[in-house]
């Protein structure tokens, strides 16, 4: 079976996540959304909510499945039996951190990362940009999933 991981705080889960896994879900037998437990960035929704939501988001595609990980993502990968990350990458300043970070879980677990190019639609989307802009009373419709929007709007506002 082709299983890989897309790993990551999705604080919240945006468009640009969703297309990138329903993008994966195409050519492998499984994804599995790894939510990052311990994000190092002060978190707006803790992990069990950002769960939640990539579930919700998800439930129509019966070859995703959603956990949430604490510790290495190749750690994470060894324990389900995954072998390859798939990240998305939005424009050149992604690729640094991101190459670094392949190359050190290829080099120290075997573990291939696969990166895609993100729909041109979203290449500009992060999740800590929509967290600001709703803040400010932006309207977050077309950034972030329909089921995602009256959470993000309200948490920010208890903030
Ligand atoms: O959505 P993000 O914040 O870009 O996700 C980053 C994440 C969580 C995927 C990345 O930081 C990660 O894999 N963290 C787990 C710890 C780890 O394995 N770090 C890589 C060391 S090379």
């Amino acid at each position: 079976m082709r299983r890989v991981v897309c790993p990551g705080s999705f604080d919240p889960v945006t468009n640009g996540h969703l297309d990138i896994i329903t993008r994966a879900a195409t050519f492998c037998d499984e994804v599995i959304v790894a939510v990052a437990h311990n994000v190092s960035k002060r978190a707006l929704f803790n992990a069990d909510e950002r769960v939640e939501m990539l579930a919700e988001v998800t439930k129509a595609q019966d070859n995703v499945r959603v956990a949430r990980f604490d510790g290495l993502v190749v750690d994470f990968c060894r324990a389900n039996n995954v072998s390859a990350i798939v990240k998305g990458l939005r424009a050149v300043s992604d690729f640094d951190y991101e190459m670094q970070m392949a190359q050190m879980n290829y080099s120290q677990a075997g573990v291939e990362t696969l990166f895609m190019t993100t729909n041109p639609l979203y290449a500009f989307l992060s999740s800590s940009l929509v967290k600001e802009f709703a803040k400010y009373g932006g309207d977050v419709s077309g950034l972030v999933p329909e089921q995602v929007i009256d959470r993000l709007t309200s948490r920010v506002q208890e903030q």
